[in-house]
């Protein structure tokens, strides 16, 4: 299916073709300290039953009761606090019945008396909470949500979320109590990047969908989620300027079904609806290769002019954009002009995975060609690993590059290299964090090239250890892709993903000394009972001790 192919050589001409390119600064990895044991339980749960694990927990004291008196206070004059108490009490309010009230608070809620209720202060001169931590504190009738941006809040609100019983999930009111189990959560994620990818261009998926999607991955703490928006089989988002791309090159998508696309209207929906759950979109055009969808739209793009038939097949890397024709970079150029104007995000992603019918030379030109076109947008390239050994990085003077490794095995020869000119790397490999991959031999969905991957298999690995010469230091975080030549609907996405995506959250966020399959699973079979109430389709794998 996806042959892996190395591609040999890149990084010397790395130097010679990419020069005088700026750069921003790198994100370093925080770390944190081990979790502590679980306090009595009853109909309370353990401060500890989250995921992903906290960095620093400390369980002590009585519960705290929420009821219907119970106050939500913001701090005044933050946005940050308001827009996480939005998310809290839309959170809360189905299964709770409650419409709790907010209310502004000057920040007298952190003393040693604190006022009842939850309240969401941010406190942006602690250095300790960084980009996306928090503390959670719960005693007496005051749960105390503390965070330095509006991320960490969000973060610290579903913490709280997963320290309520299940039933909170319920789309109907449910009787409680709704008991949060005392003491003190202090948390941060070990990497500033977690994401998630889906292939939108194999099978097409809804805004409604991905949405959806998006909610279940921010439960989890996931930061980006990565729209794979074009390929062979399809062409999937509005490019004004070049029209044909969505109304030619949309209308496909594997086994002959119709397709579809977004329009950028829809684009900028899907955006602000993952922002407001502290989700960032990455949005994807493959490139040279995975290409079909738009040379069948526009034949100026083919070398010889002609354009292909579309195509709804599975197989990969025989399409290219021509590489030498000047009209093949006003093309990217517009294409990446739009799509950073629809995205606030730090990154655009420019594919570059096997473009097996492109020549070496022709991939380093190309290239060496598209990155400038990305930094003119003044966003941050993010490629497939193929792409990395040609990327100058900080230290030649060039901008940040970023490389998702995914093909198992060494690293590409010349990113070891890339990555100590500054650049970063996001880790995928295909054999663990591709969520495509059956879980089973027999299991319907999805394909084995990476081979078969388990919940543990999944779970049972380290970003920074994962690949020779690849350590902390350069790894900017984890993504799980899904693709979706198999996955025709959110649900067949849903039946991948989980359990498995939370086991990639806890990676990229849990210190990894806690890192631990035996008491990681009794954890994860709490999250089956919240994915029923929310409709959530996921595999109740017997690696995993659910419970009845
Ligand atoms: C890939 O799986 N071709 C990035």
């Amino acid at each position: 299916m996806r042959a892996p192919t190395t591609r040999a050589g890149r990084g010397a001409l790395a130097a010679l073709l990419l020069a005088g390119l700026a750069a921003p600064a790198a994100a370093a990895p925080a770390t944190g300290a081990t979790a502590s044991s679980r306090p009595p339980s009853g109909a309370v749960g353990s401060l500890s039953d989250v995921i992903p694990l906290p960095a620093s927990v400390e369980p002590s004291g009585r519960p705290v009761v929420l009821g219907p008196g119970t106050v939500v206070r913001v701090q005044s004059g933050s946005d940050a606090a308001a827009a996480a108490a939005e998310e809290l009490v839309e959170l809360l309010g189905p299964a709770t019945g409650y419409r709790l009230p907010v209310v502004p608070t000057d920040g007298a809620g952190t003393g040693a008396r604190p006022l009842a209720g939850i309240s969401l202060l941010v406190d942006e001169e602690d250095p300790a909470l960084g980009d996306e931590g928090y503390v959670l504190e719960a005693s007496g009738r005051s749960v105390v949500l503390r965070a330095g941006t509006r991320e960490g809040l969000l973060h610290a609100v579903q913490t709280l979320r997963q320290l309520l019983p299940a039933a909170v999930e319920a789309d109907e009111v449910q009787p409680g109590p709704w008991l949060v189990p005392g003491g003190r959560i202090e948390d941060s994620p070990r990497f500033a990047y977690r994401g998630a990818m889906l292939d939108v261009a194999r099978h097409f998926m809804t805004v409604e969908e991905v949405k959806t999607y998006v909610d279940s991955l921010a439960a989890y703490k996931i930061n980006h989620l990565h729209l794979h928006l074009s390929d062979d089989q399809g062409w999937r988002i509005e490019i004004k300027s070049w029209p044909r791309l969505t109304e030619l090159g949309s209308t496909t998508e594997v086994g002959g079904g119709p397709g579809g696309f977004y329009t950028q209207e829809d684009y900028a929906e899907i955006v602000a609806h993952a922002s407001a759950r502290g989700v960032v979109v990455v949005p994807e055009i493959d490139m040279p290769g995975h290409t079909n969808a738009a040379l069948h739209s526009y034949p100026e793009l083919n070398c010889d002019g002609v354009a292909p038939p579309p195509y709804t097949g599975i197989e990969v890397g025989f399409s290219t954009l021509c590489v030498e024709e000047e009209v093949t970079y006003e093309f990217v150029g517009d294409v990446l002009r739009e799509l950073a104007a629809l995205t606030p995000g730090q990154y655009l992603h420019v594919g570059g995975d096997e473009a097996h019918v492109t020549t070496e030379e022709q991939y380093a030109q190309f290239m060496c060609r598209v990155l400038p076109l990305v930094e003119a947008t003044g966003k941050t390239a993010v490629g497939w690993q193929e792409y990395l050994p040609l990327a100058p990085g900080p230290a030649e003077g060039g901008p940040l590059a970023v490389g998702q490794y995914w093909i198992p095995g060494t690293p590409e020869e010349g990113m070891v290299e890339s990555l100590a000119r500054g650049n970063r790397v996001i880790m995928s490999p295909a054999d663990h964090a591709y969520l495509d991959m059956k879980y089973t031999a027999d299991f319907p969905l999805g394909l084995a090239w990476a081979g078969l991957t388990g919940v543990e298999d999944s779970f049972a690995w380290d970003p920074a250890t994962y690949a020779p010469g690849i350590g902390e230091d350069v790894v900017l975080g984890v993504e799980a892709p899904i693709w979706t030549e198999t996955l025709e609907d959110l649900d067949d996405v849903e039946t991948m993903a989980f359990p498995r995506m939370p086991g990639i959250a806890e990676i990229g966020w849990s210190p990894q000394e806690t890192h631990d399959w035996a008491t990681y699973r009794e954890r994860l079979a709490l999250q089956g009972p919240r994915w029923e109430l929310r409709g959530v389709d996921y595999f109740r794998s017997p690696e995993v001790p659910w419970q009845e």
